[in-house]
């Protein structure tokens, strides 16, 4: 390969490694696989119903801290009112530690106060693909 190909190689490279982490592009089948580790608390889809967690239909766009009628934990709403909004980027930050993630978005706001307790959510994923996958699936339900 010549020096130009090299560098356009390595160029081709960083540019899509970037670009997986601003927006994970996962696989909705698979996703729904992975949520059946989340079924045993979330309900989605039609009738879906509060069970030990909030439904998660339109879970993208959502503010935290908001489905109505849900008890929260006061760390949950706390990063609702601080501002923090479900999309891609946040529930794939998230899901490896939820109780870290949301003490973190609360301190990175000045609200090291409110950083205390813990969530509810007693659930960790961590594996990258699954977590895209998942999120592809949760969109599916979202408008
Ligand atoms: C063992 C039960 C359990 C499992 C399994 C679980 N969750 Fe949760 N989840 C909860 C609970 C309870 C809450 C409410 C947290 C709180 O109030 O602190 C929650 C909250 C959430 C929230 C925040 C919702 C909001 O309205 O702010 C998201 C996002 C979430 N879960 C996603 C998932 C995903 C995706 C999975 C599967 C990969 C999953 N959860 C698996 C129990 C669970």
């Amino acid at each position: 390969m010549s020096r130009s190909g090299l560098v356009l190689a390595a160029s081709v490279l960083l540019l899509s490694a970037g670009s997986a982490a601003a927006q994970p592009a996962g696989n909705a089948e698979n996703g729904a696989e992975v949520f059946k580790k989340c079924r045993a608390c979330h309900m989605i889809g039609e009738g879906a119903r509060t069970l030990i967690g909030p439904p998660q239909n339109n879970l993208i766009g959502r503010t935290a801290g908001t489905f109505p009628g849900f008890s929260y934990s006061a760390l949950n709403k706390a990063a609702g009112e601080a501002g923090l909004v479900w999309n891609e980027q946040t529930i794939f930050d998230y899901l490896p530690d939820p109780n870290g993630y949301l003490k973190k978005f609360l301190t990175d706001k000045g609200k090291a106060d409110q950083a205390t307790g813990s969530t509810k959510m007693a659930f960790k994923l961590s594996d990258e693909q699954d977590r895209r996958d998942v999120i592809a699936y949760l969109k599916t339900f979202s408008k």
